[in-house]
């Protein structure tokens, strides 16, 4: 586990600022209602490769403003409940499935994944994406994963992966937020997993939904800098010119094959 403490702040000020990062205006300009590479394309990917269908109770942790778990459950017409960290976005998402329709089968609250608010054994899934690499501690939040599926359960993570050290630019609060300050190698997250009790890893590589994100986050950048400049908009944490750095420096590390995006399955023992 990263020390939350070489950025200076506590755990609890990481998850917070997470939390009002992904509540803000600023990240639905710049990402619209899903946060993730991939959108809700890789989202049904993940539905497919965890065999989501009818009567399966599903968790969606770190659920944002809940446009996965109202796919989800559109899709593939399962149980989804999702937790997120930010009250905010646990209302936004409730709306969300309401207007969708599917308030009868999705709902939210709000809740920590390193200290799951359900019981024992209560899901046959899980879904987390681009979340897993912000919390602070990994093993606990694994260790929460397998307690609250059933045995057999399937877990399914998306995230951003890193090899070799992280550039200046990426060690940062604000990088932590954006999910490119924690980002671990694949086998990191799979270890966690592992040693939590999940079995039969695999792992799939899309890389280039995270290229994509980048570019498409680059180029919205320049119209809130005009928002940002007229005062119209003002970033939870750090300010402009640090986002800037940060997209750089990201699209170079995805050039380089130093950044991607995986996801990863894997069955509760
Ligand atoms: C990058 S967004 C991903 C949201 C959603 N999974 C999606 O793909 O659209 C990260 C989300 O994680 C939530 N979050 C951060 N730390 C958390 C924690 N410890 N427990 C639960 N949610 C957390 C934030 O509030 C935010 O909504």
């Amino acid at each position: 586990m990263t020390e939350t403490r070489q950025l200076g702040v506590s755990a609890d000020e990481v998850k917070n600022c997470c939390a009002n990062v992904y509540e803000s205006e600023w990240v639905q300009l710049l990402l619209g209602d899903s946060f993730h590479p991939g959108g809700i394309a890789l989202t049904e990917r993940l539905g497919k490769l965890l065999r989501l269908g009818p009567g399966k109770r599903v968790l969606d942790v770190a659920a944002g403003k809940g446009a996965s778990a109202v796919f989800l459950a559109t899709r593939f017409g399962c149980d989804v409940a999702g937790v997120d960290y930010s009250a905010r976005n646990v209302a936004d998402a409730a709306r969300s499935a309401d207007a969708a329709g599917v308030a009868g089968l999705v709902s939210f609250r709000q809740g920590d994944a390193e200290r799951l608010p359900f019981e024992d054994g209560e899901y046959d899934a899980l879904v987390c994406e681009c979340a897993y690499c912000t919390f602070p501690d990994k093993a606990a939040a694994a260790r929460e994963f397998h307690r609250v599926l059933r045995p057999g359960g399937m877990v399914g993570l998306s995230d951003l992966t890193r090899t070799g050290e992280a550039p200046p630019e990426l060690r940062t609060l604000l990088a932590w937020v954006a999910c490119l300050g924690d980002a671990h190698p694949i086998g990191e997250y799979a270890g966690h997993l592992e040693a939590a009790g999940f079995m039969q890893l695999s792992v799939e590589p899309h890389d280039e939904a995270l290229g994509e994100m980048v570019r498409g986050v680059r180029a919205k950048l320049m119209g809130v800098e005009l928002m940002a400049k007229l005062g119209k908009l003002t970033l939870p944490v750090g300010d402009l010119d640090q986002a800037k750095q940060m997209a750089r420096a990201a699209a170079t590390a995805v050039q380089q094959g130093r950044l991607g995006y995986a996801l990863l399955i894997a069955v509760r023992g």
